[in-house]
């Protein structure tokens, strides 16, 4: 009996699995990342929103946060040109991106924290944030997880970003984002909420895009 279940279980499992990637290889945008080079179709997602926004510019010192496998760290690379710098920090390792800084390491922990602020040599014109928790599928525990990691990116960039610079973050829609965003609000000149049209349909996630940060001594009056 229990060997049946199992093997009902696993059949399930192997369905769902066969359905994803399927799902994925008919994906518009991860046919477009392979045909172009891309090491993941969220690359799409940075490029529209720096198509809108205009957050990275050449000669920029990038942050990327949450960066593996790569692709918003192969993007910035290209927008910042020879003059720019990307620094790209991800739980997993990253191969190899020429002329990209890579780190491994938990962000929420000190010592990565630590890693980071001394690779950076000088500031920081922009972060960003695609770091996504692992899904449980319980919509608010995902909610206030990815709240969790868009809160170590933010004060990453309070640490590292020069006084105008900008910060995108990701997080996943719920009670406590309208809060988050408000916080943000409060230390840079202008902040919007912003879905790409590459984000996946139904999915909750949201990018918090910010621009010009106030400066250590504004944003800390406005907190
Ligand atoms: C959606 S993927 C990023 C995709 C990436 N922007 C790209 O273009 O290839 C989210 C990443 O966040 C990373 N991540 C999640 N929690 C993290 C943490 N606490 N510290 C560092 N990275 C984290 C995951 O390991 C995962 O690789």
């Amino acid at each position: 009996m229990r060997y049946a279940t199992l093997k009902v279980a696993e059949h399930l499992l192997l369905s769902v699995g066969r359905a994803w990637i399927k799902t994925r290889k008919r994906d518009h945008y991860y046919r477009k990342a392979k045909a172009e080079g891309y090491r993941s179709r969220a690359v799409y997602k940075l490029m529209q929103i720096n198509k809108r926004f205009r957050v990275i510019h050449p000669g920029d010192v990038v942050v990327d946060l949450g960066a593996a496998p790569g692709g918003w760290a192969q993007l910035s690379r290209e927008l910042v040109g020879p003059r720019g710098s990307v620094v790209a920090l991800d739980l997993v390792r990253i191969a190899p991106i020429e002329g990209v800084s890579l780190l491994q390491g938990d962000l929420r922990e000190e010592s990565t924290m630590d890693r980071l602020l001394a690779l950076i040599a000088g500031e920081a014109e922009c972060v960003l944030s695609d770091m996504s928790p692992r899904l449980s599928g319980a919509h608010s525990l995902d909610h206030a997880r990815s709240i969790e990691l868009a809160e170590a990116a933010l004060m990453v960039a309070e640490k590292v970003l020069k006084p105008k610079g900008n910060f995108v973050t990701k997080l996943f829609q719920g009670d406590m984002y309208a809060a988050f965003r408000r916080r943000v609000a409060r230390c840079f000149t202008a902040c919007r909420g912003f879905t790409p049209p590459a984000s996946p349909a139904r999915s909750a996630e949201i990018y918090v895009v910010a621009k010009e940060w106030l400066g250590p001594r504004q944003a800390r009056r406005n907190l």
